[in-house]
């Protein structure tokens, strides 16, 4: 297995240009299983979770071509529909190929997704919505059974314990754009992957309305064409290099970056003392003075996202004084806690809460990525330890992040993989 080995104490210095979306990627390709026609979807980040959804679409008989940042995806045979085990189990966002199938095929057999170890990951609401809008689900040896011969528009509730889900909506969405009627779903997520989805439909000829609000409206079309669609950038990706040019005390241009989905992070490394400015193309964050602490609590967007908690955590770890970071999302969600206290971190778990007391400055230690966003959260201390830090495990890391090493390298970073 591959390590990462990082000498740490550069500050981050240069330009590193954001790539597409991983997580609107993944709900726009399933999205191509609602059409016969040709789709093409540009700025695709090259990722394993991309391949694998890429995977899942030729098994369920799509012609699928990625050259570079585009991938086609052609009409092959539509009588399959069933997602195996063996792909499904590796990532969660493969559940989007339900609603999906269900709507135009008529029927899914698709497992039980997998993903990170960031807590329970349940499916409720993705089965609830599709079963409020008509689809028959019926669960057998691990798959999910469906039925979509009879879906018809309805009122759907999407909110569960911990607000609205996002690829609930995403399948609820998909599935509604070829339902008879109209749909409401209420309490829909309202992440910016969730309206690049929308878009991404209405180019196909779906009926779509308040999407970005927490009630989206479909009314329900015969059939969807192919079409053209560049995703949006990455904001978790982008908001990582944030953390990493304030964590290595650097200056660095994030190209590309879109600033208006970063809000709920730029308000808070303003509130800490780093410069941040939107920038023609992208945003630029400098280190100008050492930063204070924070109290950041995760929640669905357009607050501080979950996917940059561990990031954030790894730099109030160095931040003088008292942090409390909440995650309101997955309570369970601090694997990278104790990874992080084996460098000297200061941290208290107070589930949901971590309270972190800033020390002066990491040391390096042998360490392990146990899901793909603390993997970073280590790569950002290593950057900012004492020491050659070594990070095992790091296959997460392909799952969500285009050429990580080749761009941290490029903005000066002293970091390698090795067998
Ligand atoms: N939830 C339920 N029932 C459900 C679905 C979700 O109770 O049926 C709960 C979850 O357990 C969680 C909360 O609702 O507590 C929100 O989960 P959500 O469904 O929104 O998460 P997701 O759609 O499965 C996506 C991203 C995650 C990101 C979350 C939250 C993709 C492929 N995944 O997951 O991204 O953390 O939204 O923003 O889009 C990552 O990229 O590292 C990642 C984990």
């Amino acid at each position: 297995m591959d390590k990462l080995i990082i000498r740490g104490g550069i500050k981050l210095r240069g330009t590193v240009k954001i790539s597409g979306a991983k997580n609107a990627a993944l709900p726009l390709l399933a999205a191509t299983l609602l059409t016969d026609e040709k789709c093409v979807i540009k700025n695709v980040p090259t990722l394993t979770d991309v391949d694998t959804m890429i995977k899942i679409l030729i098994e369920l008989g799509k012609r699928v071509a990625k050259s570079g940042d585009v991938v086609t995806v052609e009409s092959g045979d539509d009588r399959k529909c069933r997602a195996p085990y063996e792909l499904i189990s590796t990532m969660r966002g493969s559940i989007c190929v339900l609603g999906p199938l269900a709507a135009k095929r008529k029927k899914a057999e698709v497992s039980f997704p997998g993903g990170c170890v960031i807590g329970p990951r349940p499916i409720d609401l993705h089965l609830k919505g599709l079963q409020d809008i008509g689809v028959d689900i019926k669960i057998k040896s691990g798959y999910i059974i469906a039925g979509g011969k009879k879906i018809k528009g309805s009122r759907v509730y999407l909110g569960g314990h911990f607000g609205s889900s996002v690829l609930a909506t995403a399948n609820v969405l998909m599935a509604a754009t070829l339902a008879k009627g109209k749909t409401a779903i209420e309490n829909a997520a309202c992440e910016p992957e969730i309206v690049d989805l929308a878009v991404f439909l209405k180019k196909m000829g779906a009926k779509i309305r308040g999407e970005a609000s927490h009630r989206i409206e479909v009314s329900g079309v015969r059939r969807l064409h192919g079409c053209t669609h560049r995703l949006i950038p990455d904001r978790i990706e982008a908001g990582t290099y944030m953390l990493a040019a304030a964590i290595t005390k650097g200056d660095v241009f994030l190209r590309n970056a879109a600033c208006d989905s970063l809000l709920a992070l730029i308000d808070k490394l303003k509130e800490s003392g780093l410069s941040v400015e939107r920038q023609r193309n992208g945003i630029r964050v400098k280190y100008t003075k050492p930063l204070k602490p924070l109290d950041v609590t995760t929640l669905p967007y357009p607050g501080f996202p979950t996917d940059l908690q561990a990031q954030m955590m790894a730099l109030m770890t160095v931040t003088k004084g008292i942090s409390v970071i909440t995650e309101k999302i997955y309570p369970e969600r601090f694997i990278h806690a104790s990874e992080l206290g084996r460098m000297g971190a200061s941290i208290v778990l107070e589930r949901p809460s971590a309270i972190i007391k800033g020390i002066k400055k990491l040391s390096s230690a042998p360490v392990m990525a146990s899901d793909l966003r603390a993997s970073t959260a280590l790569v950002l201390a290593g950057l900012a330890a004492k020491g050659t830090t070594e990070i095992s495990r790091i296959y997460h890391l392909d799952r969500g992040y285009e050429n990580l090493e080749a761009k941290l390298r490029a903005l000066g970073a002293d970091i390698k993989r090795v067998k």
